[in-house]
This record gives C-alpha cells, sequence and structure tokens, in this order.
C-alpha cells in the first residue's frame, strides 16, 4: 500500500495519472468508477487531459454502485451522477459505461448480472475509490464479508445523514437500500485508488491503513489487495501513525517507480 498526503490538487493530478497510464497501456482499458465528492477534482483533471487530446473513446467503465428504487434519471442516481460528471465530459461512450441496476425487479438476478459482465470484460484495470466517514468503501457498509460480491445492502443511519446532502438534507429522502460490489468485487481489480480529504475522513483513514483489517472498517480489506494507491490531504491523514514515514517515502520515491 503507496500512501500519498499531499494538496487535494497534487491527488487529484496522481489519481488522473494512473487511469492515463492503463488509458496508454490499453485504450481498452476498463476503468472502475466512483460517487461522491472525493474523485470530483480527478474528473475535472481528466475532462482537462480530454480537452488536451487523452481519448477515452476505445475505453469501458463500471461503477461501484446505486440506490435502490430511485427512478431512471433521478438526478442523485448514481448512473445520472456519472454520465454528468464524467460521461457528459469525456469521450467516453454512455454504451460502455455499466451500473447495478437499482430498480430492476429480480435484484439479485441483477446483482449476478453485474458480476457477470464486469467478469466478461476482463475485470477493471484501475478503481477509483472514496471512503465513508464509517469506513466504507462502495456502499460496504461496517459488517460487510470482506469475500463479498455484486448484492443488496442497507444504509447505516450515518451514510444516510452523510448522503442527505444530496437529497436536499432530507435523511427521508435517502433510499435505505442500495446495490454494491461486495469488497471481493473490488479486491479484483487491478489498481486501487483511494481518494480521501477533510478532517472528517481522518479515523476512517487511520483504520484502512493502519488498523486491524476487519468488517467494522470495510476499507481495511485494502491492505490484503497488492496494489493500492491511497492519496490523502494533510487533514484526512491527521490520524496516522505512520505519516512522516510515508512522507518520507515519498520524497525518496525513485523516478523510475510508477504509481
Ligand atoms: C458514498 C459512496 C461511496 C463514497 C462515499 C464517500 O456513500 N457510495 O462510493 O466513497 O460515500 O463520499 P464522499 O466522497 O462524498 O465523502
Amino acid at each position: 500500500m503507496e500512501v500519498v498526503i499531499d494538496r487535494p490538487e497534487v491527488l487529484a493530478a496522481l489519481a488522473a495519472d494512473a487511469v492515463e497510464a492503463a488509458i496508454r497501456r490499453a485504450p481498452d482499458a476498463v476503468l472502475g468508477l466512483a460517487t461522491g465528492s472525493s474523485p470530483l477534482a480527478v474528473y475535472d483533471e481528466l475532462a482537462r487531459r480530454h480537452a488536451e487530446g487523452l481519448s477515452f473513446a476505445r475505453a469501458r467503465a463500471f461503477l461501484l454502485d446505486e440506490y435502490v428504487g430511485l427512478p431512471p434519471g433521478h438526478p442523485e442516481g448514481y448512473r445520472t451522477v456519472i454520465e454528468r460528471d464524467v460521461v457528459a465530459r469525456l469521450d467516453l461512450p454512455s454504451a460502455a459505461v455499466l451500473g447495478p441496476d437499482g430498480s430492476a425487479e429480480d435484484l439479485a438476478a441483477a446483482c449476478a448480472d453485474y458480476e457477470r459482465a464486469i467478469a466478461e470484460a476482463g475485470g477493471v484495470d484501475v478503481q477509483i475509490l472514496g471512503i465513508g466517514t464509517d469506513g466504507h468503501v462502495a456502499f460496504n457498509e461496517p459488517g460487510s464479508s470482506l469475500a463479498s460480491r455484486t448484492r443488496i445492502k442497507t444504509l447505516t443511519e450515518q451514510t444516510r445523514r452523510d448522503n442527505a446532502r444530496f437529497f436536499g438534507g432530507d435523511i427521508d429522502a435517502v433510499p435505505r437500500h442500495v446495490l454494491t460490489q461486495g469488497l471481493g468485487t473490488i479486491s479484483a481489480a487491478r489498481h486501487l485508488v483511494l481518494v480521501a480529504t477533510g478532517r472528517h475522513k481522518a479515523e476512517a483513514v487511520h483504520q484502512l491503513v493502519e488498523g486491524p483489517v476487519s468488517a467494522m472498517w470495510p476499507a481495511s480489506v485494502l491492505q490484503m489487495h497488492p496494489h493500492v494507491t491511497v492519496l490523502v490531504d494533510p487533514a484526512a491523514a491527521g490520524r496516522l501513525q505512520l505519516a512522516a514515514y510515508f512522507r518520507e517515502t515519498w520524497a525518496a520515491k525513485p523516478a523510475w517507480q510508477a504509481l
């Protein structure tokens, strides 16, 4: 696990570097897209690079998760959010972007279909991730199996409170159920790039990087993955015991070594 502590704009550029490297290696790379506010600066940076010529025309992408029961096209449905924040600003074809179908009649079948689609695409090359204040990744709340696959989950009250800001501040408007890639699904991506900023993320980042691997802090499963980049600003790094070491390691990183 590599931990980089820097200003948010530097973090966004580093995450975009990882995506760009994957696209340059293979133009039909499979990207894993996250929602929430954390990746927005990364998408801004990708849009900037696209304006300068970086093409996503042959790339494919998978969303991490989706609310259950929002009508298709709802402005806060994750599919709509990704259309708005990513697809509309790149040349990534909308048809090449898939998400779990939270409005399906048979939700269990929709989850199985989604797992199959990811596998048929050859798996995710670079997965962008955020982290919830309770340590969730995607919508894998505390208690999630570390080996879980795409399935239905019930949101915690804290997550619904955190996300109420996207629903006019009304916690009752936040759906209770979601479909989410499991921790096992996410762990199968080849490179995981997690972005976290702000003091409210400091405890979750500490548990992710330095805590015991535990379903109580689902993001801690990333410790088991061979290629993880954790990008945090100084506020989110505020509880890291190894912060000085991470800074020293980054400053001394060999120039030939990629993220
Ligand atoms: C949401 C999403 C996660 C995201 C997290 C943090 O509930 N399902 O994918 O990482 O919460 O969101 P934010 O980046 O806005 O703090």
